[in-house]
């Protein structure tokens, strides 16, 4: 097999698409163009494989393709080529928000038309696109003779591993991502939602997501030999997998393919296999920092329902925006001003218009929009979607009446009508209308318990960003997130799409306040703090991207605070971002540009580490100021984690700086032209 394939490599070197029919079968070879990546498709004895190399190995060995529709009728057999198409593609464009100011997205493109040569003779054709930076496949289901309705129950796209490796992966699990990451050899994951990253060998790291998941379940893979893997669709209560008709087309099946780990995370593939943008006048859509009466919640200092300690009150809300005004943050956050909060994971009694008595919602956003501050609504649903659905429209036109741009959704609970999952395909269909109809209002979205993002934020540029993370939240009512978690997440579940972690808590150790924690998780009462230092914390606004971007904690714990500066100073949109140096898992150092100063931000997991930061990404010729916010001589995670040092220094594109970082710990800085 090895051999031929070989033979087909060099063959494809030569000619762009190079395709070979025999007897029994048909192969194709898909090049990238730089050449770097392969993808070869085959068809043998009827039966499509794909399989992909990088450089001269295999990264997916032959690999099945294909569905199983209800009653067991496979569509995956007697296929014959009904033709094929080939082309190439080149194009520059600008995102409205991102980690980069341009995207290039340039591929090679083949389809392949298939049908069954007898039975019902179904058409389908595969289109495969093959990056310099990965690939992608999708499934498209033209008008058929027979019925249009399809009723899938498996997919049968395999990821066949050629060996083992390292992965850092979260369990498949159906309705959340906020789990730990394991890190194991690939044949130990047992069933893992995406995006999955593996190290294949050194110099050879692969991702696997999907781009854009619309009218589709999410896909978990689920291991069925030693290193081969499958697809496995979020089911519907009765099984089905996909319920939809033709024509339709599945989301890609991405693998994104590097040599080093940080450039998963500045490639472009997920976004470029979506839609351009549908919204024509974005004037409305600014990314912003935002604070919020939120924390307080989670520490058990404040409530979400009403009562002596409800959150939400007017006065808080007029407190925090002054907070805001003052420290150039753009949002404020207010959970818990509804009514319905008593019976929360019931979710029923939520009608997202009726504010509580001490919330006077038109009051406060009008004193937000005097100070230049925008609230941020908030819609919990406890996961009732039909008790959303029927008060949606009426809850979005209320904000928009107010002139909201932004709400946060969530589905804290489990997901109504009973059995539907937060990642099947009914509730991608639902956060997709959710997102329709906040951008109909000129409304941004910011999702917990959501899907994962797929990059339809390309799309609908109002999709912000999205939880779907073990975020912050964690570290005040259970054992936490340990060091490690956040030099995963870059490499991991940010492939996808910005992450709402909620970083910048100052007062690591928390104030431990019983109360209503208390029913939350009372084995884990006094354990719970932040698992970094504070220079760990300022890392994070550029370690993690979000366009929106929380400053978390308690307003209180900001105040005079000379680390507060670099919170306020950190922009939410990048015209380029680079990753110096990484481990997955152990250590990340991302720089990132807005305007002419560059940032930096470095974290690491549980070991101390000294670090030497080239400025080579400095522009030539001028000098720099940088301000940095590290671990002092005293920082220790245990004792002594909100200790930090500032330091100034002047430097220039040949300088290489030295900067040390504790257990738990990392850094951050601003660099500014000197002149
Ligand atoms: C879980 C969300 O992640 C959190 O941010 C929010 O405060 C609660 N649900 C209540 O909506
Ligand atoms: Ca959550």
């Amino acid at each position: 097999m090895k051999k031929s394939l070989v033979f087909l490599l060099l063959l494809a070197a030569v000619f762009m698409f190079s395709c070979k029919r025999s007897g029994s079968g048909f192969q194709v070879a898909i090049p990238s163009p730089d050449l770097t990546i392969h993808i070869y498709f085959a068809l043998e004895k009827g039966k499509p494989f794909y399989m992909v190399y990088h450089k001269d190995e295999i990264v997916l060995d032959w690999s099945p393709l294909g569905y199983v529709f209800a009653g067991g009728d496979t569509l995956s057999r007697d296929l014959v080529i009904a033709g094929t198409e080939s082309g190439a593609h080149r194009e520059e464009w600008k995102p409205v928000w991102g980690q980069t100011a341009l995207c290039l997205n340039e591929y090679n493109e083949y389809k392949i038309h298939l049908r069954e040569k007898s039975g019902l003779k179904r058409k389908f054709s595969i289109c495969f696109r093959a990056f310099n930076d990965g690939f992608g496949f999708r499934y498209i289901f033209p008008e058929q003779e027979s019925a249009d309705s399809v009723f899938i129950t498996s997919e049968l796209t395999g990821f066949n591993m050629a060996g083992n490796g390292t992965a850092w992966w979260i369990p498949g699990d159906f309705d959340s991502y906020e789990h730990l990451f394991r890190t194991t050899a690939i044949s130990e994951i047992d069933s893992a939602n995406t995006p999955l990253t593996l190290k294949l060998a050194e110099n050879r790291y692969i991702s696997i997501h999907e781009a854009d998941l619309s009218n589709y379940p999410g896909m978990t893979i689920k291991r069925t030999g030693e290193t081969k893997f499958s697809a496995s669709l979020v089911p519907w209560p009765d099984g089905i997998k996909v319920k939809t008709e033709a024509p339709f087309v599945s989301p890609w099946r991405t693998v994104q393919i590097a040599e080093k780990p940080g450039d998963l995370i500045t490639s472009c593939l997920i976004l470029n296999l979506n839609e351009p943008n549908r919204i024509e006048d974005t004037s409305w859509i600014k990314p912003m920092k935002y604070i919020g009466i939120w924390w307080g919640m989670h520490l058990g200092i404040h409530t979400w329902h009403e009562g002596p300690r409800h959150g939400a009150t007017t006065a808080r809300a007029k407190e925090y925006i002054d907070f805001a005004a003052k420290h150039n943050i753009g949002g404020v956050l207010a959970e818990g001003w509804n009514t319905g909060w008593d019976s929360w994971f019931n979710g029923d009694k939520f009608d997202f218009v009726t504010p509580y008595p001490d919330f006077n919602l038109p009051e406060v956003t009008r004193y937000a929009q005097e100070k230049g501050v925008s609230l941020i609504g908030h819609h919990e649903t406890g996961g009732h979607v039909p008790n959303y659905e029927k008060h949606m429209d009426s809850a979005f036109a209320l904000y928009h009446s107010l002139g909201i741009h932004a709400v946060k959704t969530g589905y804290a609970g489990k997901i109504r009508p009973e059995g539907q999952h937060h990642h099947g395909q009914f509730m991608v269909n639902h956060y997709q209308k959710v997102v329709e109809l906040a951008a109909k209002n000129r409304i941004m979205i910011d999702a917990h318990e959501p899907v994962k993002p797929t990059g339809l934020s390309r799309t609908w540029p109002n999709m912000m960003t999205r939880e779907g993370v073990r975020g912050m939240e964690w570290n005040a009512w259970s054992e936490g997130n340990p060091p490690e978690h956040t030099t995963i997440i870059p490499f991991t579940r940010m492939l996808g799409g910005p992450v709402d972690y909620t970083p910048g808590i100052f007062d690591i150790l928390c104030v431990r306040h019983a109360g209503e924690r208390k029913k939350w998780n009372e084995a884990h009462l006094d354990k719970t703090r932040v698992h970094s230092t504070l220079a760990n914390q300022l890392a994070l606004y550029v370690v993690l991207y979000s366009p929106l971007q929380m400053a978390a904690d308690l307003p209180g714990n900001y105040k005079d605070h000379p680390a507060f500066a670099f919170i306020e100073e950190a922009p939410v949109n990048w015209d380029v971002t680079q990753v110096l140096d990484a481990e997955i898992g152990d250590y990340i150092t991302i720089v990132r540009k807005s305007g002419n100063n560059w940032y930096i931000g470095s974290v690491t997991d549980e070991n101390e580490r000294t670090m030497e930061v080239p400025m080579d990404f400095l522009s030539p010729g001028i000098d720099y100021l940088i301000t940095l916010y590290e671990d002092g001589e005293n920082t220790d995670l245990e004792t002594n984690p909100a200790d930090f040092a500032i330091r100034e220094i002047r430097v220039k594109k040949s300088d290489t700086l030295t900067i040390k970082m504790t257990s738990g710990g990392g850094f951050a800085a601003i660099a500014r032209p000197a002149q």
